[in-house]
């Protein structure tokens, strides 16, 4: 385990472009490995988590190849052509959630037996979701743990088949669990329709149509006809905003911040981290804005408006649309005037670790009050925080949400388990320091 020095900071200020995406480097590789042909991925994200779905489609008889070294680094897959193979060992999804469930709903239609592994933490997650749908099918799918919701995790067997369609209604909202039978649905009998309450990001549906699948969605409802094949692609993709959620917090920080961040994802299933960062006193200019492959790709510049650091409420759909970034709200909460409320946010619990818990441990190490709530936590605001030691739990986004709140602490900040931060953004914490003023 290693450990992170964080040092209070005066400002916050620079220009960045950010490794792309992580959720749409995932499908790109997912579909790439699929499909006809050499798909070429520019700004593929450098972290662990996308590395793993790399590994799984090799391990499934596509061809990869790194290209070139650093921002320049061309990842190259040449699929196949619709026909995986039957892998030799286990398929190692890491710490990767994403990876096991949309993995799931890609190769259930391919006649092999697979099984799904991943570590310590991804062990623990709940699969349910994702066996549920694929068995109603036709899939075979074996959880550890017994079925249900609460005992049905890692490794997963799967023995692959034809699948036919269904007509599914997404219990929780869930972007993963949506692809899942999407990428099952695309190579199954019939045609495939999926409705969810909240709309989740819609990456998936993007990708899909950039590899040649025909998809439609009509209101809340996506249909997907079977049995279609799919091409290679050449694709650039966009920086992650999720990553940038975590400088964009820490230029509200500053009254005198001035935040620059080029060709970063900015698809509005996504972007409504962007009202939030206005809404809590944020002033974003966006500077140029275009459209590849479905997907919004713009620079934008981030300050903060006179008057210093608002509060909030954020409950119901607007914590599922932002639920990867809510750890670093919180985290920042300690420091707006009128404090943050987080709620309807219990999908929290089983992230990469309980991120709920672990935000109330390492805010109370940071001298902070707080409520906690099952599905949320509530932080006053005009609280100043002190450096202290901070336990990751080796999540990466608890390392480096408590890294921004150690930027406005008084005195240091350490942070344990800071190699977590590698899963998602290995670059996190250079580029911090290059953002840095001291
Ligand atoms: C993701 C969907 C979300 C998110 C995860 C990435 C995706 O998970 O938290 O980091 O790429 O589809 P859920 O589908 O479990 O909500």
């Amino acid at each position: 385990m290693s450990t992170q020095l964080i040092r209070p900071a005066r400002n916050f200020q620079g220009s960045v472009t950010l490794p792309g995406d992580k959720s749409i480097s995932h499908r790109y590789a997912m579909l790439a490995g699929l499909a006809e042909g050499t798909t070429r991925l520019s700004n593929f994200s450098t972290g662990a988590d996308p590395h793993s779905t790399l590994g799984c489609m090799a391990s499934l008889g596509a061809t990869v190849r790194k290209v070139g070294e650093g921002p320049a680094q061309v990842i190259e897959i040449t699929g196949t052509a619709g026909a995986f193979g039957q892998p030799e060992h286990p398929l190692d999804c890491g710490n990767s959630g994403s990876t096991m469930r949309m993995l799931s709903g890609l190769i259930a239609p391919h006649p092999h037996h697979f099984t799904l592994i991943g570590d310590h933490s991804l062990s623990a997650r709940p699969m349910e979701r994702i066996r549920k749908p694929l068995a109603a099918m036709g899939a075979e799918i074996h959880l550890t743990g017994g079925d249900g919701e609460k005992g049905g995790h890692a490794p997963i067997n799967i023995y692959g088949g034809p699948l036919h369609a269904i007509d599914f209604t997404t219990p929780i909202p869930s972007a993963q669990v949506k692809t899942a039978v999407l990428f099952a649905g695309l190579q199954a009998e019939g045609t495939t329709s999926l409705s969810e309450a909240v709309r989740t990001r819609d990456h998936s549906e993007h990708a899909l149509r950039a590899f040649g699948a025909r998809l439609h969605r009509e209101g809340d409802r996506l249909s997907i006809p079977g049995h279609q094949k799919l091409h290679a692609i050449d694709a650039t993709v966009p920086g992650d905003l999720s990553s940038a959620a975590f400088f964009l917090c820490a230029a509200l920080l500053f009254p005198e911040s001035n935040l620059i961040l080029d060709q970063v994802g900015m698809n509005p299933t996504r972007a409504s981290l962007l009202d939030v960062i206005t809404a809590l006193g944020g002033r974003i200019k966006v500077l140029n804005v275009e459209e590849k492959h479905g997907e919004m790709i713009g620079t934008i510049q981030v300050n903060r408006a006179p008057g210093g650091l608002k509060g909030m409420e954020i409950s119901g759909a607007l914590s599922a649309q932002i639920i990867d970034e809510l750890p670093v709200i919180a985290a920042i909460a300690p420091f707006t005037t009128e404090g943050i409320t987080i709620r309807d946010a219990k999908e929290l619990r089983v992230k990469e670790s309980d991120r709920i818990a672990l935000v109330a441990r390492n805010l109370k190490a940071m001298g902070a009050t707080f409520t906690e709530f099952e599905d949320g936590i509530s932080v006053p605001g005009n609280q100043q925080l002190h450096g202290a030691a901070i336990d990751s739990g080796t999540d990466h986004r608890i390392a480096m949400a408590f890294s921004i709140a150690g930027l406005r602490a008084t005195g240091e900040t350490e942070i344990h388990g800071a190699e977590a931060a590698a899963i998602s953004f290995p670059e996190f914490f250079s580029l911090l320091d290059s953002l840095s003023e001291r």
